[in-house]
């Protein structure tokens, strides 16, 4: 590499060498000595990560030999290669994605100017290239030794997740800690998945929580996966381990479009023109009691080509059930009432978990089947005192505003403000079906006896009373909870058998495949928050 004068005069040969070199310490030595103590942990380390989620062999690594520019406490003395993060472009089944994996076994995969600086760079990249970003978490926050400088780089990011939302599909795995302010990139995505025991996510920590408030808690209990993906509703997600979550993930890109400008990718799919087994299996659904419960899940079933569904937030607001599946080959977004849990009434949670699934949805063009059986909204001082007032309108708004093909069935109970809100016809659903088991009312026939016949109850004879209570809950039963109301105003569009739901849901949804509507220009929307 030295001439004879003692100048530094590399060959080509040497140039080579020296970048060979260079990548062995970036890449193979890194990661060895990431594995060590990744793998002491439990947790896979940040290339492994991104290799086990894409194709094999697909992914490009990009700013390999990016490093930090910081000499306060000390760091001009440890510059390592990458900064903390991976970042790069790959193909999960073929179709392109953007990532960036953040390595805590360098600087604890704290935010820095390099690191954000890259993360910018990808999130750049996603948006030029339209492409779903993946962001693999695994991070102690802001880089303390670099002060204001990290902090800048997360609101940047938070402005990066803003403009691509409702552009590109955003998907985060946490995967280690997320504390702090760290927490809100995460948040502004479209789909957090979190992993038992490993991954927590929290504003502020175990020990701020107690000097603050004086609460003994323990990481799990405040942002642990389970309080994360079924109490707070953070987490749309819950693995059992990186594999899994890992697995979701892959299972989940291919539901969705690659950019709001391009379709969801349709599948191959046999279409059963006769009634099946299973179609005809919800004649029989519907118990004849109208207390009893049922399990939604076999309406779900029945509708989505071979039974297959990928939920979200399936631990969350389980009252509520959204998930993605394919009619047809093409996906789908199901919004459903769960009457075996309390009821399927709508809460503050449910109410967001399905405003936001509908307005994702709606912003990637893909089609919604609202399946109904809804009390109303739940009652209760909680619930008010929570917001459910402006909570519960997300919901109203959200369907509202959709513009996207909008199917649904009224399986039973369509109540009060149940019934308007979950994908009725006046909130734009183009084709509304209903079950003859439907009852679409303003309330259930006890509720509504007991208000306008009140008088006319209390006043019958004591031993009476029952009878006429009864007589009269039959006839409100008779001719207000039913479908036939709804149907004289065409606010159903048809009542079928419960056995031909799958094939009217198809063919409504290939008919709608050419629609077009759009709302008033405007800057944006108001949604109440
Ligand atoms: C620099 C950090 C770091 C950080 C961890 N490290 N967090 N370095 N900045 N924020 C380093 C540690 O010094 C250590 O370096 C290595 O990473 C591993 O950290 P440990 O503490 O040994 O790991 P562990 O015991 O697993 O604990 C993980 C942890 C803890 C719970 C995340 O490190 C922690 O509490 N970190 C600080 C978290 C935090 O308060 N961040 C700021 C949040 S505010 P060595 O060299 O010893 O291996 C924020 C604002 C964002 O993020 C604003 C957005 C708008």
């Amino acid at each position: 590499m030295f001439g004879e004068n003692g100048w530094y005069h590399p060959t080509t040969a040497d140039r080579i060498a020296d970048l060979a070199g260079r990548q062995d310490e970036a890449i193979r030595l890194a990661e060895k000595r990431a594995a060590d103590r990744q793998h002491a942990k439990g947790k896979l380390t940040a290339r492994e990560r991104i290799d086990q989620l894409v194709d094999p062999g697909s992914f490009t690594e990009l700013d390999v030999f990016a490093r930090h520019r910081t000499t306060d406490f000390g760091m001009d003395s440890h510059r390592p290669y990458g900064d903390g993060v991976v970042t790069g472009e790959a193909t999960v089944d073929g179709r392109q994605v953007c990532l960036f994996s953040q390595d805590f076994t360098v600087f604890g995969g704290s935010m820095g100017e390099v690191f954000g600086e890259k993360v910018l760079k990808v999130m750049d990249l996603a948006m030029k290239l339209g492409c779903p970003i993946i962001g693999i978490n695994d991070s102690g926050g802001a880089r303390i030794q670099e002060g204001v400088v990290s902090l800048a780089y997360y609101a940047e990011l938070g402005r990066r997740n803003a403009h691509a939302s409702g552009v590109i599909p955003q998907i985060s795995m946490i995967l280690g800690p997320c504390a702090g302010g760290a927490v809100y990139s995460p948040a502004m995505t479209d789909f957090t998945v979190m992993v038992d025991d490993t991954s927590h996510m929290y504003v502020t920590g175990p020990e701020v929580v107690n000097a603050v408030t004086g609460q003994r808690v323990t990481h799990a209990e405040l942002g642990g996966a389970q309080t994360n993906s079924e109490v707070s509703g953070n987490a749309h997600y819950r693995a059992a381990d990186e594999p899994d979550a890992i697995e979701w993930v892959q299972t989940l890109l291919g539901y969705l479009p690659q950019n709001n400008m391009e379709p969801a990718p349709v599948y191959g799919f046999h279409h059963d023109t006769e009634l099946t087994a299973t179609d005809l299996a919800l004649d029989k659904l519907v118990p004849d009691s109208p207390n009893q419960g049922y399990d939604m899940y076999e309406v779900v079933r029945a509708v989505l080509d071979d039974g297959d569904f990928t939920e979200i937030h399936a631990g969350f607001a389980r009252n509520m059930i959204c998930a993605f599946g394919r009619v047809e080959g093409r996906t789908v977004g199901v919004v459903a009432n769960q009457p075996t849990v309390s009821a399927g009434v709508i809460d503050i949670d449910a109410s967001e978990k399905a405003a936001r699934f509908v307005r994702f949805c709606d912003a990637f063009d893909i089609p919604i089947v609202t399946l109904v059986d809804v009390p109303g909204y739940m009652p209760g001082m909680d619930q008010e005192r929570g917001g459910i007032i402006r909570r519960g309108a997300k919901l109203i708004y959200s369907y509202a505003e959709a513009t996207v093909p909008m199917v649904t069935v009224v399986v039973r109970k369509a109540y009060g403000g149940g019934y308007a809100v979950m994908g009725s016809k006046h909130l734009g659903a183009d084709v509304n079906i209903a079950w003859p088991t439907a009852e679409i009312a303003v309330m259930g026939a006890q509720g509504a006896v007991q208000i306008l016949h009140r008088r006319e109850i209390a006043g019958a004879p004591e031993h009476e009373r029952e009878a006429v209570r009864r007589k009269l809950t039959d006839a409100y039963q008779q001719w207000q909870a039913t479908p036939y109301v709804a149907a004289e105003r065409g606010y159903v569009d048809m009542v079928i058998p419960p056995s031909r739901t799958r094939l009217q849901v198809a063919r409504a949804l290939r008919s709608l495949r050419s629609k077009k509507q759009t709302l008033p220009a405007k800057k944006h929307g108001n949604i109440p928050l």
